[in-house]
């Protein structure tokens, strides 16, 4: 099974078009030394041919352009991506959908409370109507590991998926940010069921529950929130008014917080992803960078590779 990240950053990416903070100012001026970044989104598969995208960025055109497996040419129109998963309803999650639509009516693999959000809040799913539809396959995500569900995706044979649900937000915009409702964010365990090795994958996590921990545990490389290093660092910087808490995301660094976390599993490779433009890690000589790499967490970056 190979995993391509397309995207490693957080909304907005990295430069943010309107951001002046020292990360954005630096990668602009040269004067940090960092790699620019998408928003986050990954491609798994199995025969190097078919690949599910798992979220849908708005950034997916420029991400399919520097990723030449997505297009194996197999017919005059053609791509590589056969289905689309989405993990909640966030616009750096679900835009991308509307720049697919030149394509074949697109399986979508979603919780009902997404389908929910991308039928009202934000009509995506009315809007692709008109263009290449989708066919929804709902997802039920699970709250402990035994015999759930598993989601098995045409295309991908050997792939076995389990949704589990985990405390994050909804989208500013959906009528569930403030009356939370199952599903409306996700975590991933894809598993490759000739190796046996799993990938957990929550590029927004904001609790870590016992069944998540599980997931955790039971994982040969974990992907993982690394939207912000401290709780209160937008509002330092002037950026935003609101917390990691208040956006649904464990920061890495304090007591409880991603690396405490992280330190306590046994996986092999640990990885974050959907970076925040404002997280020092960004910039490859902070200290915070340092910190992660004293405890071998890396931090994703467009175009990384993982086989599992
Ligand atoms: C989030 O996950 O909180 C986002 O990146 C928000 C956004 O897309 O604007
Ligand atoms: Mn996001
Ligand atoms: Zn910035």
């Amino acid at each position: 099974m190979k995993v391509i990240v397309l995207g490693s950053a957080a909304g907005g990416g990295f430069p943010q078009w309107n951001c002046n903070c020292p990360n954005c100012n630096g990668i602009r001026k040269g004067t940090i030394q960092a790699r620019a970044r998408t928003q986050s989104s990954i491609a798994v598969s199995e025969n190097g041919d078919d690949w599910l995208l798992i979220n849908a960025s708005p950034d997916i055109l420029a991400q399919i352009r520097a990723t030449p497996e997505l297009q194996p040419e197999r017919g005059i129109r053609d791509t590589g991506i056969c289905a689309v998963l989405l993990m909640d309803a966030q616009i750096d999650h679900i835009t991308g959908l509307l720049m697919l639509r030149e394509g074949k009516p697109l399986p979508l693999y979603c919780t009902p409370s997404v389908w929910d959000d991308l039928s009202n809040g934000m009509p995506v799913a009315k809007v692709l109507s008109h263009y290449c539809g989708v066919t929804w396959h709902p997802v039920t995500p699970v709250k402990a590991l035994g015999n759930e569900p598993r989601i098995q995706i045409p295309g991908l044979a050997n792939i076995s998926i389990t949704a589990l649900d985990l405390k994050s937000k909804a989208p500013p915009y959906s009528p569930h940010r403030d009356n939370p409702q199952v599903g409306d964010n996700i975590g991933l365990l894809i598993e490759n069921t000739s190796t046996g090795r799993k990938l957990f994958y929550a590029p927004g996590l904001g609790q870590i529950e016992p069944h998540i921990n599980s997931a955790m545990s039971s994982a040969d490389c974990v992907l993982v929130d690394g939207t912000l290093w401290t709780q209160d660092e937008m509002i330092r910087l002037g950026l935003s008014k609101k917390t990691s808490a208040d956006m649904g995301h464990l920061p890495q660094s304090g007591p409880g917080g991603m690396i405490e976390t992280l330190d306590a599993l046994g996986a092999r490779r640990k990885i974050l992803i959907h970076i925040n433009n404002s997280n020092p890690i960004l910039d490859e000589n902070s200290n915070e960078a340092a910190v992660l790499r004293r405890h071998d967490i890396e931090v994703a970056f467009d175009g990384m590779e993982i086989t599992l």
